[in-house]
């Protein structure tokens, strides 16, 4: 099977995705959807990937190292070493990545691709050819950021996902909706 790339993310009203290395906002429901959404597989002997840049990765706090029940791959230029994690590598180009992806040994053991940030990773998944779904989440206010989501491709269309929370969701007071964009792409070149 093709290589598929989803992508997922939430941003506020002024497209902000982080702060200080951080999340801006802590909602609790939302980061629930992120872990089920990233998680669940049909097959149960699969995994899910998930693609993070370094900062991403170090974001992560070390007890919840490496995202469980995933496997995790990380996008850097640096020598990391983490032989500690389960199920985690280390790549250096998307090219690796994708060969990786393609592996006939390694198809065994994934089943769809998760790409979680940030900022230039959303950027070269979303204008890659693999391209296939954004899960925007827009969280309804504006928050201080220092790192922003980047503009979405012009070649995406609004589609409906059963699979995720429907209308707008409600915590702490602050609102967020899901968004789910298709590449059109992808459809006329099939
Ligand atoms: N709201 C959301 O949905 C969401 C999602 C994810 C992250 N975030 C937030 O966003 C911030 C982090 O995002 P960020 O944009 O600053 O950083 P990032 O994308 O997580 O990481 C950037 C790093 O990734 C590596 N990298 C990226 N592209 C690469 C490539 N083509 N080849 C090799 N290495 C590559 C580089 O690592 P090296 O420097 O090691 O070379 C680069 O410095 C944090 O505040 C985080 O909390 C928010």
């Amino acid at each position: 099977m093709a290589i598929k790339f989803k992508l997922i993310a939430a941003c506020c009203d002024n497209m902000g995705i982080g702060k200080n290395g951080d999340l801006p906002w802590r909602l609790k429901n939302e980061m629930a959807h992120f872990t089920r959404m990233t998680t669940e597989t049909l097959d149960a002997n699969k995994k899910n990937v998930v693609i993070l840049g370094r900062t991403s990765w170090d974001c992560i706090p070390n007890k919840y190292k490496p995202l469980a029940g995933r496997i995790n791959f990380i996008l850097t230029s640096r020598k990391l070493d983490v032989s500690q994690f389960e199920d985690t590598y280390v790549f250096y180009c998307w090219n690796d990545i994708v060969n990786r992806l393609n592996d006939a040994n390694f198809k065994q053991k994934y089943e769809d691709v998760w790409v979680a940030g940030g900022s230039k990773v959303y950027e070269a998944a979303m204008s890659s050819e693999y391209f296939y779904r954004l899960y925007l989440t827009r969280i309804k206010k504006e928050f201080e950021c220092d790192t922003f989501f980047p503009n979405l491709v012009s070649h995406v269309e609004k589609v409906s996902d059963t699979r995720v929370p429907q209308g707008i969701q409600e915590e702490k007071g602050i609102q967020w909706e899901i968004e789910v964009w298709e590449n059109r792409k992808l459809k006329l070149d099939n």
